[in-house]
């Protein structure tokens, strides 16, 4: 109910009264009788000298403490109108005395697009106005964005008679507020006098006051369109109207686009042309026209480079922005990261120092340092517990190396506990001077860096000196040996999944201790591992640990009828060398349905005595396809408490009645963090000293533990991986004899007849407690509808309760009552109904209110 809570509006508005507008008319827009002005602060009546000319403006308008009760003589109503017809940010009227309509300075007013919100939430914001009896935009059609509070304003009719969902962009992101106005009960009501006069008036109509009808422009069709279009409608041939056009049904010729305009129709965002007035896509060509600059980065045209830009004119002194990223740069937060926002050659050294290990950053480098290709200088990345790879510098190609560090080198990598990875996969990274310093990294594979040999320039051998093998990757198994997991889906509800895993093998449960869980919800299947990955578990994955070798596990509190990626991976006992920890590739599944939660905010009015007209929000949790609403309406004793107007109980309800109860884990709060080093030694090792003393491959093990003990460099390493190799023994063995055959063959049987022995009991230990792992289904509907309770559980079935009230359609969010008695407390009911679910109704929210009065109620013109 975020968008209920009243927020401290007035306090700071006075702030906003200190910065004074200045109007800049700028050339633009593709019409020629347009004129743009910057964002305006009415505080005066001299100040709507400031708006003469002006068309659309870009920006906002703001409208604060102008007292126009002065107006006479030289100034009239007349003389405020205004030729506004576009506001690109939002409009806000606050506290203005002797304003009576907004009708006498926007009579144009077509569209607020939202572009930049009031307090990032408002479109348009009228409060505390002492006069105004009327909002009368009587030509508004659209607030693309951006919520709408019209609030506290004492005398204002004819709020409630404006359909706000109509004039809503998107009606499921936008809320509006409409409180402490004048109640519609004492305002007059559309083209007519009052309410009292009026009860059979075809209450379908809407108005910004009494003459002026609200314009809803109707598509072609609305009936029987594709089930797709929504509330948009279709064209005579059933395509459905696009809703970003906001003045007709098609994009490709539409007077008004709700976004952007550009050539070939309307636009959501510019596409291999440039916003202008945020309101065109215009060519390159046109921009240059207009004395302006095209901007590759976001496609804008401005009239000025921005922040860390500079004008570059080229050879025929034509202007460009570059962007100029000069100097070292040295990245230890997040808002170290501005200066380099779209640099594409770091003209200097990069140095990242993550030391901060609490703040999530990853994301935002990845952002941040997306278009960089080149850094003149050197590349260094210390004390960085949180990377776990490098590959947010996803486009560099290359380090110059014309500065380096200790005067020798490009790329400097050293105490990163958690890197894993260099640069993306298939990318190289050309070092053109200096070499490389890697240490201190134990999760980065030695192998890794040497690779890196080809891309220096220098063509000098890695030493091990620079690049230590025995500080690089000493955490993990490098090469071959990784292994891989196949996590399945074995069973799932709507807040729960059951992932199994082929057995471990016999080798493997020798350290493995137990197994992590990641997963994250991913609307679409396109997610990889180390996205915006932390190296310190807290990440965007979330993660359940699973300390015991069981090959099952629950994953629960998961948000119904929702696509998640997960993957799985070992842990295993760091303090033991040969370590290696296996992973999963990433997986999907979606949750099934379930029950929605209940509608959100019901509001409603009795528009006549014997109607009422109900309007409710969808659930905020659907939980699955909604199919249907069913409201329903009784009469109700009206008791003391409940003398107010409209008595609003679901808003209480909702609080502590969501049906599911997903708990919504945040990722920062999950899993192990890289202190917990411990957690993962909690069982401590047991060695197979069962193991009989004729272990047929002692020998191939020997070799295996020799090669972590002292490895000089790279090239001795590979030689000893060589020798390994070859399985059969060396020709210069003697030949075995029968005898030793003999006793081998033995031998092989006796360790063959272990391994299976030993096999069943690992795989009996990753079977124990199944039941542990149950996920819990609802039963499903009974073939006999009527069955009793006893039947119910016998056959293990439920019935399907029938629900009191009307079914409307799922498009559908408003509803009249007819035909009710006057003066008459109701109470209303709305449930939302999924597919696929037995008693998929979300419990009923509930209104409070009461029909009009037939002939007593008081005849007040609006005065
Ligand atoms: C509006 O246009 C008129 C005529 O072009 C010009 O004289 C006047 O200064 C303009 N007003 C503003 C505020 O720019
Ligand atoms: C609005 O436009 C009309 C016609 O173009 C013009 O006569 C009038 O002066 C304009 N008013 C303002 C306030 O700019
Ligand atoms: C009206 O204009 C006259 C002369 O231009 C000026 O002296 C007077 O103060 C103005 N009145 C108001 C209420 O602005
Ligand atoms: C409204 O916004 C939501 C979320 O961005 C989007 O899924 C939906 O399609 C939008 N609806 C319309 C009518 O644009
Ligand atoms: C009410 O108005 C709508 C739209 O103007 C019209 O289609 C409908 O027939 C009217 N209903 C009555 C009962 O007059
Ligand atoms: C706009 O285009 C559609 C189809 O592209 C056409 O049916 C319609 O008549 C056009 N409208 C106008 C006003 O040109
Ligand atoms: C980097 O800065 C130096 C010194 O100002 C300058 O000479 C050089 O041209 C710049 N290089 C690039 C690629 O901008
Ligand atoms: C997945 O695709 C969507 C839409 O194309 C995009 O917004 C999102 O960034 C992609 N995610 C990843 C991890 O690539
Ligand atoms: C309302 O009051 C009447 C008479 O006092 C009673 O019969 C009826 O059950 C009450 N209804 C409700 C909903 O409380
Ligand atoms: C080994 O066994 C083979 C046949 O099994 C036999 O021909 C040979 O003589 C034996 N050699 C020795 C040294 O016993
Ligand atoms: C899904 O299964 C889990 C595990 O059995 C259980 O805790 C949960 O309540 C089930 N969810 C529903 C909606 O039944």
């Amino acid at each position: 109910m975020g968008h209920l809570l009243p927020i401290p509006i007035p306090i700071p508005i006075p702030l906003f009264l200190l910065i004074l507008g200045v109007v800049w008319p700028v050339f633009g827009g593709s019409d020629d009788q347009s004129t743009a002005c910057e964002s305006l602060e009415i505080n005066n009546i001299a100040d709507f000298r400031k708006l003469e000319n002006c068309t659309h403006v870009v920006g906002h308008i703001r409208l604060a403490y102008v007292d126009l009760t002065v107006l006479a003589g030289n100034y009239s109503f007349e003389s405020l109108a205004t030729n506004v017809t576009e506001i690109s940010d939002y409009l806000m009227v606050y506290r203005c005395t002797g304003l009576i309509s907004l009708q006498s300075i926007f009579p144009r007013l077509q569209i607020i697009r939202g572009r930049t919100l009031l307090f990032d939430e408002y479109g348009l914001v009228v409060y505390e106005n002492r006069n105004l009896r009327e909002v009368g935009l009587v030509e508004l059609l659209r607030i693309q964005k951006g919520s709408i509070r019209i609030e506290s304003n004492p005398q204002l009719c004819f709020v409630e008679t404006v359909d706000w969902v109509y004039v809503m962009g998107n009606s499921t992101q936008q809320h509006f507020s409409l409180k402490h106005n004048r109640p519609p009960s004492q305002c007059p009501l559309c083209g007519s006098l009052t309410a009292e006069f009026d009860i059979e008036k075809n209450s379908s109509e809407k108005c910004w006051n009494v003459n002026t009808p609200q314009l809803r422009l109707r598509p072609p069709r609305s009936d029987d369109c594709p089930k797709s279009c929504g509330q948009n409608g279709c064209d005579k041939a059933g395509k459905c109207c696009d809703r970003n056009c906001v003045t007709g049904c098609y994009s490709l010729n539409c007077s008004l686009c709700g976004n952007l305009q550009g050539k070939m129709g309307c636009m959501n965002q510019c596409f291999a042309s440039y916003e202008i007035n945020k309101r065109n896509c215009i060519v390159g060509s046109e921009c240059r026209d207009l004395g302006r600059i095209p901007l590759i980065r976001g496609w804008q045209c401005v009239k000025k480079c921005p922040g860390n830009q500079k004008e570059v004119p080229d050879a025929k002194g034509v202007i460009y922005c570059q962007v100029d990223c000069k100097g070292d740069f040295h990245i230890k937060s997040a808002a170290d990261l501005e200066n380099l926002q779209d640099c594409v050659t770091i003209n200097g050294s990069l140095t990242i120092e993550l030391t901060n290990i609490k703040e999530k950053i990853v994301e935002a480098l990845e952002y941040a340092l997306v278009s960089v290709k080149e850094i003149t200088g050197y590349l260094k990345v210390i004390h960085s517990a949180q990377l776990m790879s490098l590959t947010f510098l996803q486009n560099l190609d290359a380090i110059r190396g014309d500065k380096l560090v200790e005067n020798k080198y490009a790329l400097y990598v050293v105490n990163n506990y958690h890197l894993e990875h260099i640069w993306p996969p298939n990318h190289q990274v050309i070092i053109q001077r200096g070499m490389l310093f890697f240490h201190l990294n134990p999760r980065l594979c030695y192998e890794k860096i040497h690779q890196l040999q080809s891309s220096l320039k220098s063509g000098e051998n890695i030493s091990v000196a620079d690049v230590s093998p025995n500080s690089n990757g000493e955490r993990v198994i490098c090469g071959d040996g990784v292994r891989s997991l196949t996590p399945k889906v074995e069973d799932l509800n709507s807040t729960a999944v059951r992932i199994i895993l082929d057995y471990m093998d016999w080798e493997g449960m020798e350290t493995l201790i137990g197994y992590s869980y990641y997963y994250k919800e991913a609307p679409l299947q396109n997610v990889t591992m180390y996205d915006g990955r932390h190296g310190c578990g807290h990440d965007n994955w979330l993660m359940d640990v699973s300390p015991n070798k069981s090959r099952r596990h629950v994953i629960s509190g998961l948000k119904p009828y929702t696509q998640y990626a997960y993957f799985v991976k070992t842990l295993t006992r760091t303090e033991y060398h040969i370590q290696m920890d296996a992973y999963s590739k990433i997986g999907y599944f979606q949750t099934l349905p379930d029950r929605p939660s209940p509608v959100v905010r019901i509001f409603g009015n009795s528009e006549t005595s014997s109607q009422i007209l109900i309007n409710w929000w969808p659930p905020r949790r659907p939980n699955g396809i909604i199919t249907k609403y069913i409201v329903f309406s009784e009469k109700h004793n009206s008791t003391k408490e409940q003398k107010d107007k409209n008595f609003l109980i679901s808003e209480s309800l909702n609080t502590k009645d969501l049906d599911c109860e997903c708990v919504d884990v945040q990722p920062y709060d999950s899993g192990p963090q890289p202190d917990d080093e411990d957690y993962y030694n909690k069982e401590q090792i047991t060695y197979e000293d069962a193991l009989p003393n004729l272990i047929y491959v002692s020998r191939y093990h020997i070799n295996r533990r020799k090669e972590f003990e002292k490895v000089v460099d790279y090239k001795h390493l590979l030689s000893l991986k060589k020798e390994e190799e070859p399985p059969t023994p060396a020709p210069t063995t003697p030949a075995p004899t029968n005898e030793t055959i003999e006793k081998e063959k033995k031998a092989a049987l006796t360790y063959e007849r272990y391994r299976l022995k030993s096999e069943i009991r690992q795989r009996n230990l990753q079977d124990l407690d199944q039941e542990r792992y149950r996920i819990r289904h609802a039963p499903p509907k009974c073939q006999n509808s009527r069955a009793s309770v006893v039947q119910q559980v016998e056959d293990k079935c439920i019935v399907e309760e029938p629900l009191d009230g009307i079914e409307v359609r799922a498009n559908q969010h408003s509803y009249r009552f007819t035909q009710l008695e006057p003066e008459t407390f109701y109470r209303i009911t709305v449930r939302a109904c999924v597919e696929g679910v037995v008693n998929g109704c979300s419990t009923p929210a509930e209104y409070l209110i009461k029909t009009g009065s037939l002939g007593s109620e008081p005849y007040i013109l609006g005065v």
